[in-house]
């Protein structure tokens, strides 16, 4: 057993299963589906239309925490222009972790963003 063990963690499968097992990553999510709407400028969309009610924040990068639930509705229902997101595009689980990426403060945000450079 134990050498079974050993010859499947030199061949990488215990990188494989660390891989499947981590946490999605929200904010590479958040790149992955939103930003070719929601980053920061008036030639995306979903920015362009919520610069109407939120003026000083249109982009979500910037917004202050959105609700998780809200977050969870809005991407599996979609909102006016936007569409929505089935569970075989963001899995439950990566839903999680976008809207937990969303409820966090902008200024937290930035610092994850400022982390990745
Ligand atoms: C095709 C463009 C598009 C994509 C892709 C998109 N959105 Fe949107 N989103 C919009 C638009 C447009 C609105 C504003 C809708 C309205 O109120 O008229 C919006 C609104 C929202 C709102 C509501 C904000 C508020 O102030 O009430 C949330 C939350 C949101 N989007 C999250 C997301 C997330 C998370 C993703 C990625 C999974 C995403 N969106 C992808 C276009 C998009």
């Amino acid at each position: 057993m134990k050498t079974l063990l050993s010859l499947a963690v030199g061949l990488g499968l215990g990188t494989l299963s660390s891989t499947l097992l981590a946490e999605p990553d929200g904010r590479a999510l958040f790149e992955q589906y939103c930003t070719v709407c929601h980053d920061r400028g008036m030639e995306y969309p979903g920015t362009a239309r919520l610069a109407d009610r939120w003026p000083q924040q249109p982009s979500l990068l910037d917004r202050e925490p959105l609700e998780p639930d809200y977050v969870r509705r809005i991407v599996r229902h979609g909102l006016n222009m936007m569409p929505p997101f089935r569970p075989s595009e963001i899995s439950a689980r990566e839903l999680d972790a976008l809207a937990r990426y969303l409820s966090t403060s902008a200024a937290q945000k930035n610092k994850i963003e400022d982390k990745e450079k």
